[in-house]
């Protein structure tokens, strides 16, 4: 009955596809894990063409607290509630060491393509919006300081309306 050295055969074929497998496996992991990304040289050296302004600055706010900060944080300190779940953790977008090799052109490219678990933002918002978002990314690290927002004055108290259906004297 030769079935049983058969059966051992693919078993011991099969485990050693496996090991291999998982070689190549965490190889391929550990090259993934944090390498430097891979920017175009065209693309590092586009300019952002909108003005680092307040105006600019208070408009990418909202865009990253609604789709970046759930991952690199209210702060940029990559601590976002969703940040745990990620390997590897969101950057940390207030080192400013590391930030200050980027070009504005290689961060508004990170941004567009997204890279894993980041996703690409090539469609979700306009140029317009990830260059202001870049704007957002360099206030984070300090390299561009912007004035608080004004202190919400409180609301006036509402004036009354004359009533339009009062009877006309
Ligand atoms: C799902 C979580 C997630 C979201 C949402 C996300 N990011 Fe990221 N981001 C990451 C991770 C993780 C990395 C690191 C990826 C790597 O190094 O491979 C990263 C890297 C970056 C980098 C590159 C910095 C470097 O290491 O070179 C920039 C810039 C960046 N993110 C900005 C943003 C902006 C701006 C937004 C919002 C439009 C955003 N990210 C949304 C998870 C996220």
């Amino acid at each position: 009955m030769p079935a049983p050295a058969n059966n051992s055969r693919t078993f011991q074929k099969v485990t050693f596809g496996l090991v291999i497998l998982l070689i190549f496996l965490s190889i391929g992991l550990a090259a993934f894990h944090r390498t430097p990304w891979q920017v175009p040289q065209e693309e590092k050296l586009r300019k952002n063409p909108l003005e680092p302004s307040v105006a600019n600055f208070y408009a990418a706010k909202p865009i990253y607290d609604e789709n970046c900060a759930n991952c690199h944080g209210d702060s940029g300190k990559g601590d976002g509630s969703d940040a745990m779940m990620y390997d590897p953790t969101p950057t940390d977008l207030t080192d400013s060491a590391k930030m200050s090799k980027l070009s504005d052109g290689e961060v508004y490219y990170q941004i567009t393509q997204g890279r894993k678990p980041m996703p690409s933002f090539r469609t979700k918002l306009t140029e317009e919006q990830r260059w202001q978002l870049v704007i957002m990314v360099r206030a984070l690290a300090g390299s561009l300081a912007f004035p608080p927002p004004p202190a919400k004055a409180p609301e006036p108290p509402k004036e009354k309306q004359p009533d339009p259906h009062a009877p006309q004297h």
